[in-house]
């Protein structure tokens, strides 16, 4: 099996930022595709799903669906969004999504770290946000090589050199 590597790391300095790169990820996407959002509270994870929605032709306003674990919204592509936070064991309910890939959803995944064994079938994106306690974001993109050619047409492998990592 591949071990994934990190394609891409980006840079932001606003919620804005992290919501144009989540954008420009969103154009690249398909049916069937999976990404997990991982980083701690507040790290950017539903900002990035916003910009990604957007990306993908949804003009419904994306909330947290960390209270309702999953919500659906309907796009270019329909987006399935997921939030593991509030599960203390994902596992079942990592099932259930694994199902809506194969409805040909986008499947996004806040805390997807929590059961990132049940995805790793998938091929999945994998995006890291660090923080520094202010609004500086650091976003690495892990992923098998299958990614590579579309997070470089979604510009974020050349942000990535610009932003001299
Ligand atoms: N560069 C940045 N990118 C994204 N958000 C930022 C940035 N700088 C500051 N912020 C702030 O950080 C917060 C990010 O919130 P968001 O809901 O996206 O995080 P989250 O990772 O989804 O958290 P949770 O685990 O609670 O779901 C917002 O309040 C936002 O304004
Ligand atoms: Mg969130």
């Amino acid at each position: 099996m591949e071990i994934d590597a990190e394609l891409a790391v980006v840079l932001s300095d606003s919620e804005e930022r992290t919501e144009e790169v989540g954008e420009a990820l969103g154009l690249v996407l398909g049916a069937g595709d999976v990404v997990l959002l991982v980083g701690d509270l507040g790290a950017g994870k539903t900002a990035l799903s916003r910009g990604i929605a957007r990306g993908l032709g949804i003009t419904e306003r994306v909330v947290s669906p960390t209270f309702v674990i999953v919500r659906q919204y309907r796009g270019r592509v329909p987006l399935a969004h997921a939030d593991l936070y509030r599960l203390a064991e994902g596992d079942a309910f990592a099932i259930d999504m694994l199902e809506l890939g194969e409805k040909g959803s986008v499947t996004l995944i806040e805390w997807g770290d929590r059961s990132a064994g049940i995805f790793a079938e998938l091929d999945p994106l994998t995006v890291v946000f660090e923080a520094d306690g202010g609004h500086h974001r650091r976003i690495s993109f892990f992923a098998s090589s299958r990614w590579a050619g579309r997070l470089a047409r979604a510009g974020l492998a050349d942000r990535a050199s610009r932003a001299g990592t």
